[in-house]
């Protein structure tokens, strides 16, 4: 073989080799930003309804009715055997609690993750809510939680690595006298729900793959008022915490641009 009429491989080519990655093109980029406008959408429905009272199976029919009239479909729904279109998580369920005839009460501190697919594009975000006035506990859990995504977020540029980002969530979550949860990471998505790479909410500086134009990822931090420890409830999905504290999230859906981080599902937290 002649090496000198060989064109080296591109980057996105090695990524997508040696890690599976896709790096997306401007035409996915853009199929992404509409469904994640589409994600942000129906969180800002969710907001202006959450009330006390209101159950969270309510929450799912109103995602589910909102998705499906924006010709659009919740991935969640069966995807490897999650029952329902949305996950609602109240209080110590750190995520993936299955909607129910759970009922919110003033003070409860309530997250919903919607994750959509629109022309055959995902994008996946979550916020948590709070239901009624919030106590001092519940106010400080989501205040961290909310500034561990944006520290996360800062990090987002091409050089950086995704050690980079989980060290800066930690580093931040800890400092506040909070815990990181391990078992769930951010990932790689867009032309499927769940892509390579994982992006843990942990790690250390300048450890891991570095970052380049046109990688879309989420970062999604699970922050613990108290232990990090998980369960599992005997639904198969619902993870609380071990010690029954409060747990918070925030979830955008990211890419990596020349400059640095654009959300594509942007919402004023
Ligand atoms: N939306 C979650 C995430 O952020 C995944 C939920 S999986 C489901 O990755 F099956 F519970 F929907
Ligand atoms: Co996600
Ligand atoms: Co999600």
């Amino acid at each position: 073989m002649d090496k000198a009429t060989l064109e080296p491989p591109r980057i996105e080519e090695i990524y997508a080799r040696k890690h599976r990655i896709r790096v997306k093109t401007e035409a996915e980029i853009d199929g992404i930003r509409r469904a994640g406008r589409l994600v942000v959408a129906t969180l800002e429905m969710v907001a202006s309804r959450i009330a006390p009272g209101i159950t969270t199976e309510a929450i799912n029919t109103w995602v589910h009715e909102f998705t499906v009239a924006s010709g659009a479909v919740p991935a969640p729904l069966n995807y490897r055997g999650y029952p329902k279109s949305v996950c609602v998580s109240v209080n110590e369920v750190i995520c993936h609690g299955i909607p129910g005839p759970r009922a919110l009460a003033a003070g409860d501190i309530v997250n919903v993750d919607v994750t959509s697919i629109l022309e055959g594009f995902y994008a996946d975000a979550n916020r948590t809510f709070f239901v009624g006035e919030p106590g001092p506990e519940a106010r400080k859990i989501v205040t961290v939680a909310r500034e561990c995504l944006t520290r996360g977020m800062q990090m987002v540029k091409p050089g950086n690595t995704i050690g980079d980002i989980g060290w800066a969530i930690q580093s931040h979550a800890e400092s506040q006298g909070c815990s990181v949860v391990r078992e769930f990471v951010g990932h790689g998505v867009g032309l499927e729900f769940h892509e390579p790479p994982q992006v843990p909410h942990f790690g250390r500086k300048g450890e891991g793959l570095v970052l380049i134009p046109g990688m879309v990822f989420t970062i999604e931090p699970m922050i613990n008022l108290g232990r990090k420890e998980l369960r599992i409830l005997d639904d198969e999905w619902t993870a609380v915490t071990r010690d029954g504290s409060l747990s918070a999230q925030f979830e955008q859906t990211v890419l990596v641009t020349p400059e640095g981080c654009e959300s594509l599902t942007p919402w004023d937290a």
